[in-house]
């Protein structure tokens, strides 16, 4: 259960759903975690429960997709902690709305925080995690970003983006011993899913084998495995969590 113990982990999106759980589950099993979160109340909150599980915890306000936040963010993280051990870029949002009438805004936001939010965070930590020789580099991307999506065509590009900057930077870093990852996760059950109408929901769980939506916990568990011991020897490779949607 102790899997972690001693590392330093930095979960982005962490003031809730899937980063919240991935930072608990993380503190559960012996990390020390950094919750940066856009709204400060949340990460704070969620710092409060990793210390209340015997760890140490930092919140910080940060908007991933604000490159000078981010690197400033990443020096006070490195000040305070000294080493990162594991980097999870999951901070993310959609946009949703069918071509036609999709906004360059809409576009810029998911595409700004879903891809340029975690290679700006990844750069931050990119000097120290090929000077300590070890690291874990994870991104929650999707499996919309491997099988698209009508309504979603930036969420699926920035997801799709993350899947090819997480096999680029696990060939550019893997000799220095830094792992990189993606997760894709298929309909889990948090804020960004609870706004589905109840038709989309019936038709998802169609094509779900396993019959049911995921939980944030489950995303957690993928975590912990890449994070831990037995990820070892896992490089540049996108895990499904998704009930069998995608196989
Ligand atoms: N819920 C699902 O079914 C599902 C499926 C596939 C992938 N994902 C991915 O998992 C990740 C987490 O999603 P979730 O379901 O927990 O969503 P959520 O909306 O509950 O949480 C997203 C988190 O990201 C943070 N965030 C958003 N924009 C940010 C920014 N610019 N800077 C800093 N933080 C920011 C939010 O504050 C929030 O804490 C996302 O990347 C999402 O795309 C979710």
């Amino acid at each position: 259960m102790n899997e972690l113990t001693g590392q330093i982990a930095v979960v982005t999106g962490a003031g809730r759903g899937i980063g919240k759980a991935i930072a608990l589950r993380f503190a559960a099993a012996g990390a020390d975690v950094v919750c940066v979160s856009r709204t400060e109340a949340n990460s704070t909150a969620v710092a409060e429960e990793v210390r209340g599980l015997g760890r140490r915890s930092w919140a910080l306000a940060v908007d991933v997709s604000d490159g000078a936040q981010v690197m400033a963010a990443g020096e006070k993280i490195l000040a305070e902690t000294g080493r990162v051990d594991i980097l999870v870029n999951n901070a993310g949002v959609t946009r949703d709305g069918l071509l036609m009438r999709m906004s360059e805004a809409d576009w810029d936001t998911v595409l700004g925080t879903n891809l340029r939010g975690a290679f700006l965070f990844t750069k931050a930590f990119t000097r120290t995690l090929l000077k300590q020789r070890s690291g874990r580099i994870i991104n929650i991307a999707s499996v919309i970003g491997l099988i698209g999506n009508a309504g979603q065509a930036n969420y699926a590009a920035s997801k799709a983006g993350l899947i090819g900057f997480t096999k680029s930077v696990a060939r550019e870093l893997g000799s220095r011993g830094v792992t990189c990852n993606a997760i894709a996760p298929g309909f889990i059950e948090t804020d960004m899913t609870a706004v589905l109408s109840a038709d989309i929901r019936t038709a998802l769980l169609k094509q779900i084998p396993l019959g049911d939506f995921g939980k944030a916990e489950d995303v957690a568990a993928a975590a912990v495995y890449l994070a831990g011991p037995g990820g070892r020897y896992v490089t540049g490779q996108v895990l499904s969590i998704d009930g069998g949607m995608v196989m």
